[in-house]
C-alpha cells in the first residue's frame, strides 16, 4: 500500500508485518496485523516490527516503527526522530488500519478482505479510520469503496470552504431572523411570542400575564389596553385608574350638595330632607313619620326642612275656641265689637326663591248669603310688601307672592274678608291667621 506523507514529500512503502506466530488465539482474534493485545492495558498496541523482525528493512533502508506497520527510509531521508515521524503521518493515531492478513484474496481500492478464510471483501469506513482528506471544517461521509467531505447543516461548499449559509436571506421568519454561524434564530417583535414551530410569533395575551393595568386589561394583537371602571379615568401613564371628581364637572349633578367618593359621588340633602332618587332632596315630613315631638294638646305643622308643634287651642279672650285653629269672637261680648268675628290659624310652606309674582294661597268664603258682597284685604303681616291680594270674584281671592324671599323665615298674615250685604244693612269681618313658613332652600 503506498501512503504519501505530507511532511516527508516522499512517497514510502509501507510494509506490513506477518502474522505472529504463537500467539494465543484472544489476541489473534482480537488485533490486527501489527497489534499486539496488551492483558495489562486491555488494548491493542503497536508491534515495534522494527526490533520483533530481524533484518526488517533490506539494504542501506533504515527502519522506522509505524502504527500497525514500519517503514523502510533511505537513511539520507531526513527524518528527525521516530516519534516525530509517527505524529507526521497522523495526529491523533489513528485506530488499527484494516485487517490485511487474507492475502489470498485482492480487494478493489476502498474495501478490505473479510474476516480471514471468507474470501470476500468489506467497504473500509475511511472516516473512522481518518483516511479521509476532508477540511477541519467538513464532515467525512462514508460511502461503500471511498468517503466524501460534507459541509455540516447550515453551511454550504464554496470552492473547498464550507460557508455559513444566511438562512435569513429565505425568510424563514415570521418578524426578525438571527443568522449564526451553522444555523439560525427568529424573534418576534414585543407582545409576541414565538410558536412552537421556532418560525411564527404569536400574540402574548398580557392580560393574563401580570400586565400592570390597575382595573381592567385588555388584550390586542401585539399589545394590551388597560381602562378603567366607570368613574375612574386612565393615567397619562396609560396603567393607572384615577378617580374623577364628578361634583366638579357640574353643580348639577345634585340638587343639594355632592360628595365624591371613589369611583362615583353622591348626593346629601340638608338636615330635614331626605334623597329622593339619587339627586333629589325632598322634605322629610315629620309630622306625619311620627318622628316629631309634639303632645296630644298640639298640632303638627310640618314645613319645608322642618315642623313646628302649635297648641289647638290658641284662641286668647275675648275669643274662645269653636274647633281646631278656629276662634270666635261672640257677638253679645262688647269686646268683640272691633274685632273680626272670627280668626281661622291655617299654615303653608313655601321655598326659597320663588320666581315672582306667584299665586300662593286662595281664599274663598266659606258661605255665601244673597246680596252678600265680600272684599279682601291683607291686614298685618305685610310691612314689607311681600305680598298683596288679588281679588277674584266677591267670594274668593288669591295671596300672590310679590318679591322673592328667603328662607328660613316665616310670615303671619292676617287676611281679612269683609262681608257687606247692602239690602240688610249687614257688615261683617274675618280674619285668617296665615303663618307663611319659608324653608331654607329653593326646594
Ligand atoms: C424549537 O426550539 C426549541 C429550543 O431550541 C427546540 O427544543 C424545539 O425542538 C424546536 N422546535 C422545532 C419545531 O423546531
Ligand atoms: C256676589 O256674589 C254672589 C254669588 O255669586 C252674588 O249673588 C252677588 O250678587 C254678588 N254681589 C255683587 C255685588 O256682585
Amino acid at each position: 500500500m503506498m501512503l504519501c506523507l505530507f511532511s516527508l514529500l516522499l512517497c514510502l512503502l509501507l510494509v506490513p508485518s506477518r502474522q505472529q506466530e504463537g500467539e494465543s488465539p484472544n489476541s489473534f482474534t482480537e488485533c490486527t496485523d501489527g497489534y499486539e493485545w496488551d492483558p495489562e492495558k486491555q488494548h491493542c498496541k503497536d508491534i515495534n516490527e522494527c526490533q520483533t523482525i530481524p533484518d526488517a528493512c533490506k539494504g542501506e533502508m533504515k527502519c522506522i516503527n509505524h502504527y500497525g506497520g514500519y517503514l523502510c527510509l533511505p537513511r539520507s531521508a531526513s527524518v528527525i526522530s521516530d516519534s516525530q515521524t509517527e505524529s507526521a503521518i497522523h495526529d491523533p493515531p489513528p485506530p488499527p488500519p484494516p485487517n490485511t492478513e487474507a492475502q489470498d484474496i485482492q480487494c478493489p481500492a476502498g474495501y478490505q478482505p473479510d474476516s480471514p478464510g471468507l474470501g470476500t471483501c468489506v467497504d473500509v469506513d475511511e472516516c473512522v479510520y481518518q483516511l479521509d482528506d476532508c477540511l477541519p471544517s467538513q464532515e467525512c461521509v462514508n460511502a461503500p469503496g471511498g468517503f466524501h467531505c460534507k459541509c455540516p447543516d447550515g453551511y454550504r461548499k464554496i470552492g473547498n470552504e464550507c460557508v455559513d449559509i444566511d438562512e435569513c436571506r429565505y425568510r424563514y421568519c415570521q418578524h426578525r431572523c438571527v443568522n449564526s454561524p451553522g444555523s439560525f434564530t427568529c424573534q418576534c417583535e414585543p407582545g409576541f411570542q414565538l410558536a412552537s414551530n421556532n418560525r411564527s410569533c404569536v400574540d402574548v395575551n398580557e392580560c393574563s400575564m401580570g400586565a400592570p393595568c390597575q382595573q381592567r386589561c385588555y388584550n390586542t394583537y401585539g399589545t394590551f389596553l388597560c381602562r378603567c371602571n366607570q368613574g375612574y379615568e386612565l393615567d397619562r401613564d396609560g396603567y393607572t385608574c384615577n378617580d374623577v371628581d364628578e361634583c366638579s364637572y357640574s353643580s348639577y349633578l345634585c340638587q343639594h350638595q355632592c360628595v365624591n367618593e371613589p369611583g362615583r359621588f353622591s348626593c346629601i340633602c340638608p338636615e330635614g330632607y331626605q334623597l329622593l332618587g339619587t339627586r333629589l332632596c325632598q322634605d322629610i315630613n315629620e309630622c306625619e313619620t311620627d318622628a316629631h315631638t309634639c303632645s296630644e294638646s298640639q298640632n303638627c305643622i310640618n314645613f319645608h326642612g322642618g315642623y313646628r308643634c302649635v297648641e289647638k287651642n290658641r284662641c286668647k279672650e275675648p275669643y274662645i275656641q269653636v274647633a281646631d285653629n278656629r276662634c270666635m269672637c261672640p257677638s253679645g261680648n262688647p269686646l268683640c265689637r272691633d274685632e273680626p268675628g272670627s280668626v281661622v290659624y291655617r299654615y303653608m310652606s313655601i321655598t326659597s326663591d320663588r320666581s315672582v309674582p306667584s299665586d300662593i294661597f286662595q281664599i274663598q268664603a266659606t258661605s255665601v248669603y244673597p246680596g252678600a258682597y265680600n272684599t279682601f284685604q291683607i291686614r298685618s303681616g305685610n310691612e314689607q310688601g311681600d305680598f298683596y291680594i288679588r281679588q277674584i270674584n266677591n267670594i274668593s281671592a288669591m295671596l300672590v307672592l310679590a318679591r322673592p324671599v328667603n328662607g328660613p323665615q316665616e310670615f303671619v298674615l292676617d287676611l281679612e274678608m269683609l262681608t257687606s250685604n247692602s239690602l240688610l244693612s249687614y257688615r261683617s269681618s274675618s280674619v285668617l291667621r296665615l303663618t307663611v313658613f319659608v324653608g331654607g332652600y329653593a326646594f
